[in-house]
């Protein structure tokens, strides 16, 4: 892809969120522009188009303000500026301005519940008199022991939320680090001070906030000093003045809380326009250590409906620890043990780890885990670095581990800086598996099955569905826990239904689903990924098997998109009408059977076929025409035609037709019956002849024996050629029907012989047949044979061609089909890659194509050689040509191929911007 191509434009909705997939990166550690070891806006405008290409459209950027960085910036000590290690507020300005001009929005953190100590605001709180308002913008006491029912939140570091200020005489209020005094939102100074910093970053053009800790914000006596209502009450006064001044932006709520808790900072869409969902995190984890969905279904039947207007955040992973607060205790005992037990990766509640790491590099699981993030109810949150599988330090300090600098080649400190390594802002990852000289976006990048670029597609799937985003969620049941599947329904403004069906595995073993679909019976599965159609669903349970840790995305899309190697089963009758036959098959000719067939079984059998070409037709009048019994041994065999008179005019079709005993277990024959036939006390079934094999040995013992027989109009004729001869066949040799109800029948006796019935017949020669059995008269050997034709010709010596026979030929798939997978393995390639390196797949397809095309080229002379000898039959004998007529054929079919040419490469180009192989054609044919 290139620059261009990869930039898209901002959408002007103002629920964009709904569709956003955000990004989420620390400017310190994405890349260092100036040298001086630490990352810096200049450095993250270089890297814009690399997260543009990546197929995200939001960036979230952790703290970057002016900060002791005692917690990396999330104690800020000044809320209008930048820290000088990452740029001036230009750059901060040109930053938004470079993202917005790609397409992407940006997200910052609106940290009101705390401070740095060192912010001015506590300095000259402490200073001040008690019980004045520059005092109260913290939250003062005496003593220590106020608010005794508040949990402590980082254990691992803190003993008591309040700290003693020698200076003040008095304790401050604190839920996080001592040095991050809690403000005061009881003091209305302080709100109007947030208003007003937040107001001075959405002035620059910020899209969204994120709020960091809201459920801290108001503190009452006798609570648990979390999601208060007075802390409710300040958020809609935040929101009121974002839809007054800002609408279009977003805000997104920081509530790490159970979920019924968690949806209150939705308000009644008078709140934060989104919130995190922590508790479904860690059970996805949880699901994966105990291969069992039910982790993930329990919570999300737990998860409230949220208003419209809000949307849920999701992640696998963040600049945090994987946080354990939101689980039983037993429940986190067992994911420590399990994805912790170097207890080194524990912190606080949780996990200090990145998602490589925890999957113990297995990409299965992370492709797995990200399908879920990328398809499950919400917007989802991609950790930077997690998109190349990037790891960890868990030597490192708090989370510091997991906030590495990122890896882009495996240059010098991992292509993240040109400084000394030890003037680092953190040290890179370099152990041999996940370190930056074997985990890269460079090698990545060139690889075309890296996780990179299976990330950049998995992410430009999602971006052409809304459902994603958008859908409604509905969890399906099958039996077998270890299969967690839902469907992501939505209907677009315009109308347009959407129905997106994914299942997951999350075992180590091999597994096989029964799902119940029959709501979209008759709806085709098409795999979102590689574009493969799946067999129909129908009304019994859809059977899937997926690999270890293997899940699938589908389309329920409507039934025009059959794969083409799918059989549909033939649609049976709903009754059968008995025929009574006293001795010979031919007596259903006759009244009242004749009158029965023609009247009652017919109009209904015929519509239900894929070869009647007429289905909607209305008023169908039948009438058996030419039957004639075929002589020889085995059972009854008629072959018949039909005449079909409708109010979209009159038809023939070829139907032969057979007797079977009742105790016949052949399922196809069953399927294709016509009626019952009653013989005395014994049942029988009319049906379909082409459904037995026994049909087709019949028509090439009669081919072999040069045979004609009489039929009403004329006579029918079955006409072999020499190379019939040739071949002989067991008389058991086995029989595989090819097509049995499309618009023709064939089947393939003894794997040498093809057999096709021409269902709907017309009057005239056939050009197979007849460009057959010259071809194959004169020797030319790039054809199957003809072996011999059964044609009807009438009184008047009309011929009807009834069946086709020819020699078989072993193949792999008809050109058609082959030659459209080639082209879509081309325009694929061309469309996911972004290095022009990497279309040499494409080059591989097309060239593969053109070699093809050359021998068929090649072929086609030959065969027009052989056409041109003398002959005899005037159909066949070669005419000579006139320069201008050659001139006229010749142009013409240059300017069709250079129209098709043309129409390629703009398909091309729209996949990749890359039009070598369409303009190399175009150019070829004009020489
Ligand atoms: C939540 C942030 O995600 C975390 O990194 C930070 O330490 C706390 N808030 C305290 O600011
Ligand atoms: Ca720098």
């Amino acid at each position: 892809m290139t620059k261009k191509n990869a930039a898209q434009r901002i959408v002007d909705d103002p629920l964009w969120y709904k569709d956003a997939v955000i990004y989420q990166l620390h400017v310190k550690s994405f890349y260092d522009a100036n040298g001086d070891g630490i990352g810096d806006f200049a450095g993250l405008i270089d890297k814009l188009d690399y997260i543009a290409e990546l197929g995200v459209n939001t960036v979230w950027l952790l703290p970057f303000y002016p900060s002791p960085l005692r917690d990396d910036g999330y104690d800020i000590a000044d809320y209008r500026g930048v820290n000088p290690d990452y740029g001036r507020l230009s750059d901060a300005r040109k930053f938004i301005a470079e993202a917005h001009r790609r397409g992407l929005r940006v997200i910052t953190e609106l940290v009101i519940n705390h401070t740095s100590d060192q912010h001015p605001w506590f300095q000259r709180a402490r200073r001040a008199k008690a019980g004045s308002k520059a005092r109260d913008y913290y939250v003062w006491s005496d003593t220590d022991t106020r608010y005794a029912g508040t949990r402590i939140i980082f254990i691992d570091t803190e003993k008591s939320n309040w700290t003693y200020d020698a200076e003040a005489g008095a304790y401050y209020w604190h839920r996080f680090y001592s040095h991050q005094p809690d403000l005061n939102f009881d003091n209305p100074q302080v709100l109007k001070a947030i208003l007003s910093a937040m107001r001075f970053w959405l002035d620059l053009g910020i899209d969204g906030l994120r709020l960091d800790a809201v459920p801290y914000l108001v503190e009452r006596d006798g609570t648990n000093n979390e999601n208060l209502p007075e802390t409710h009450a300040v958020l809609k006064r935040i929101r009121a003045e974002i839809d007054r001044h800002y609408p279009g932006r977003m805000l997104l709520a920081e509530a790490n809380q159970w979920p019924e808790d968690t949806q209150e900072y939705f308000g009644d869409g008078d709140e934060c326009h989104m919130a995190f969902n922590f508790p479904l995190m860690p059970r996805i984890y949880m699901a994966l250590a105990q291969e069992d969905r039910y982790p993930i279904t329990d919570i999300l039947r737990q998860t409230p409906d949220i208003p419209a207007n809000c949307q849920w955040a999701i992640f696998l992973r963040n600049h945090d620890e994987l946080t354990l607060e939101m689980v039983t205790d037993s429940e986190r005992d067992y994911l420590w043990e399990k994805y912790a037990s170097d207890h080194r990766a524990r912190l606080n509640l949780g996990i200090r780890r990145r998602l490589a790491p925890l999957m113990e590099c297995d990409r299965r699981r992370i492709e797995l885990l990200n399908s879920l993030l990328l398809s499950m109810p919400g917007t989802p949150v991609i950790y930077y670095g997690d998109e190349i599988g990037m790891g960890d330090n868990i030597h490192l300090g708090d989370r510091d581990g997991v906030r590495t600098p990122m890896q882009w080649s495996p240059d010098r400190n991992g292509g993240f800086s040109r400084a000394d390594p030890a003037a680092l802002v953190l040290p890179p990852i370099m152990d041999p598996l996940y370190g930056y000289a074997s985990i890269n976006v460079e090698a990545q990048a060139h690889d075309e099955h890296s996780l990179l670029n299976w990330m950049r597609r998995m992410l430009s799937i999602r971006r052409m569905h809304h459902a994603f985003g958008r859908g409604q969620l509905k969890l399906l049941k099958p039996n077998n826990r270890t299969i967690l599947a839902y469907l992501r329904e939505h209907t677009d403004a315009d109308g347009e239904a959407q129905t997106i069906l994914c299942v997951a595995n999350v075992s180590r073993m091999a597994q096989a689903v029964e799902l119940d679909l029959t709501a979209f019976a008759e709806r085709v599965p098409i795999e979102m990924i590689g574009g493969a159609v799946f067999p129909p669903i129908g009304v019994l349970p859809y059977l899937l098997t997926l690999p270890p840790f293997g899940f699938f995305w589908f389309l329920l899309a409507s039934s025009t998109r059959l794969p083409s190697w799918h059989a549909p089963l033939p649609e049976p009758l709903p009754d059968y009408i008995t025929l009574v036959v006293r001795k010979n098959l031919t007596e259903i000719l006759s009244n009242p059977s004749r009158t029965t067939l023609e009247r009652e079984v017919l109009p209904d059998y015929l519509p239900k076929r894929r070869w009647f070409a007429v289905k909607q037709a209305r008023r169908l009048e039948v009438r058996i025409d030419q039957a004639t019994a075929l002589p020889g041994a085995g059972p009854a065999l008629i072959l018949s035609e039909v005449e079909v008179t409708s109010d979209q005019g009159t038809e023939r079709y070829l139907l032969p037709l057979a007797e079977l005993p009742d105790d016949e277990t052949a399922v196809r024959p069953r399927q294709l019956a016509l009626a019952r036939v009653r013989r005395g006390r014994h049942m029988g079934w009319l049906t379909d002849a082409f459904s037995i094999g026994a049909l087709a040995q019949r028509v090439l013992d009669l081919l072999r024996e040069d045979a004609t027989l009489p039929v009403d109009d004329g006579e029918l004729r079955f006409i072999p050629t020499i190379q019939l001869a040739e071949i002989e066949l067991p008389a058991d040799a086995e029989v595989r029907w090819l097509s049995v109800e499309q618009s023709n029948s064939s089947l393939v006796i003894g794997d040498r012989i093809i057999v096709k019935l021409i269902r709907h017949i017309s009057g005239g020669q056939h050009p197979e047949a007849e460009m057959g059995r010259v071809l194959t008269e004169r020797g030319f050997a790039n054809i199957a044979p003809l072996l011999g034709e059964v044609v009807r010709v009438s009184a008047s010596g009309t011929p009807y061609v009834l069946m086709v026979v020819q020699s078989f030929t072993h193949n792999q798939g008809d050109a058609w089909q082959w030659t459209q997978n080639m082209l879509e393995r081309a325009l694929r390639s061309a469309g996911g890659s972004e290095q022009p390196e990497h279309s040499s797949q494409q080059t591989d397809a097309l060239q593969e194509f053109a070699q093809f095309a050359t021998v068929l080229g090649r072929r086609i002379g030959e065969m027009h050689n052989v056409l041109a000898q003398p002959s005899d039959d005037v159909a066949f004998a070669p005419q000579a040509t006139t320069k201008k007529a050659t001139r006229c054929s010749s142009d013409w079919m240059r300017r069709s191929i250079c129209s098709k040419a043309r129409l390629g490469s703009k398909m091309q180009r729209s996949a990749s911007g890359y039009t070598g192989c369409w303009g190399n054609a175009r150019y070829c044919i004009k020489r």
